[in-house]
């Protein structure tokens, strides 16, 4: 699979085979993370890879109490379902105001690494600006010190669905040339 052909083929995936994954599998799609770019070159990224059930179901409980009344098709269930689910940390003393991006360029990478191996994952966000109790909870689940903050969960599995195409809106409408709005 080339490039062009992960990022297209690229879909959230959240039903997984009853299948576990090796460590040295996923450890190859986080070496694939620690690639990403970094603000100031930082690398202020931790990956916490957790496999037991208990763990699983702490976070899916926290993922699930936080979500909203019109996300309810999004809640966190299938995640028990993935074989590992990695929790995408960064490092606030490395990270130079910027954790997020940080966090979101390498969880992007572990996406597409994950889907080049033929895994699946979805992004699942673990640090919302507007509700800091969720990254909070997961801290302390997940034992993360006060100076990092956790930023997604994916989960990696082998695929059990093979999502319908999705729509998207037309290249000409999402570029403008020189000022917005012109084509
Ligand atoms: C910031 C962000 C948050 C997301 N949160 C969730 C989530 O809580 N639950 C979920 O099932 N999917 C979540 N997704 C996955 C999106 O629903 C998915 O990427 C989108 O529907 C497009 O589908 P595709 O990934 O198959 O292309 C999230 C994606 C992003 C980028």
């Amino acid at each position: 699979m080339n490039m062009d052909e992960t990022i297209r083929g690229r879909r959230s995936i959240r039903k997984f085979r009853k299948e576990e994954i090796a460590d040295s599998l996923v450890h190859e799609i986080l070496d694939l993370a620690r690639h990403a770019p970094s603000s100031m070159n930082g690398q202020p990224w931790h990956f916490i890879v957790v496999r037991e059930k208990e763990t699983k179901k702490r976070l899916v409980e926290i993922k699930n109490r936080h979500c909203p009344i019109e996300k309810q098709a999004y809640r966190a269930d299938f995640l028990l379902g993935a074989s590992v689910i990695v929790v995408v940390c960064v490092d606030k003393r490395e990270s130079y105001d910027r954790e997020i991006e940080n966090g979101l360029l390498a969880a992007a990478n572990i996406l597409l690494g994950a889907h080049a191996r033929g895994l699946g994952s979805v992004y699942m966000s673990a640090h919302k600006a507007d509700e800091p109790a969720v990254a909070e909870e997961i801290r302390q689940a997940l034992r993360i010190p006060e100076h990092m903050d956790p930023i997604s969960l994916l989960p990696l599995g082998r695929p059990a669905e093979r999502p319908e195409p999705k729509e998207m809106k037309p290249l000409k409408e999402i570029i403008s040339h020189e000022f917005f709005g012109r084509e």
